[in-house]
């Protein structure tokens, strides 16, 4: 299918995009469980990198699958594919030199290394929102854990469908213990050392 394509060179980089807005793209990969709090920290994340002046775009899961992913279920190959576009997109948000903020659980390794090969490890860095699962089962803010405990929805995450904690996260947010604020200031601190390098 691709045998017929050429790569095109593009003069303005990502780089140069980023200088423009006076800002190192990057990818903030959230992952974690429904319920473990990642929306709620995307979106505080990006409204204080937007306070500082930054140019962000967040993908959030239950949007993105709402409308480019609508096509998707939750069984392992569906689950590939809705994490492959949205690295995919994110890799485009990062050549458009924006600070780029995901929220989906991506439950396996595979596809969140697949991710960071996309994207490129230079610009991704891997968010661990780690709530346990009898925590999100106690907010269960969507009522789905719920719904899934009485077999009303198939392949839940945690529940049965897994969900493989990542190995070495660059952050964790353990949100028993943290507030959403005390998680965006550790992304924040991290952000600053890495814009440093
Ligand atoms: S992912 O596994 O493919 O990364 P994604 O983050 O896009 O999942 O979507 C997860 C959201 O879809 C959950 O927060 C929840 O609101 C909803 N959802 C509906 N069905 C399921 C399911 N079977 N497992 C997990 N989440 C589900």
């Amino acid at each position: 299918m691709q045998n017929n394509l050429t790569s095109q060179r593009i003069s303005t980089t990502s780089r140069v995009r980023g200088e423009q807005k006076n800002q190192r793209p990057v990818v903030i990969w959230l992952t974690g469980l429904s319920g473990s709090g990642k929306s709620s920290l995307a979106d505080a994340l990006e409204q204080r990198l937007v306070s500082k002046g930054c140019h962000t775009y967040l993908l959030d899961g239950d949007n993105v699958r709402m409308g480019l992913c609508k096509d998707l279920g939750f069984g392992d190959r569906d689950r590939e594919e809705n994490i492959r576009r949205v690295a995919e997109v994110a890799n485009l948000f990062v050549d458009a030199g924006l600070i780029v903020i995901t929220s989906f659980i991506s439950p396996f390794h595979r596809d969140r290394a697949l991710a960071r090969s996309v994207i490129g490890d230079e610009s991704f860095i891997e968010v661990y929102v780690d709530t346990p699962l009898s925590e999100c089962e106690r907010r269960d803010p969507k009522g789905l854990y719920s719904k899934a405990r009485q077999g009303l929805i198939k392949n839940f995450t945690g529940i049965d469908s897994p969900y493989e904690a990542p190995d070495s996260p660059q952050i964790t947010i353990d949100t028993l213990t943290h507030s959403v604020d005390d998680g965006v200031d550790a992304v924040m601190a991290y952000l600053e050392q890495w814009n440093a390098k």
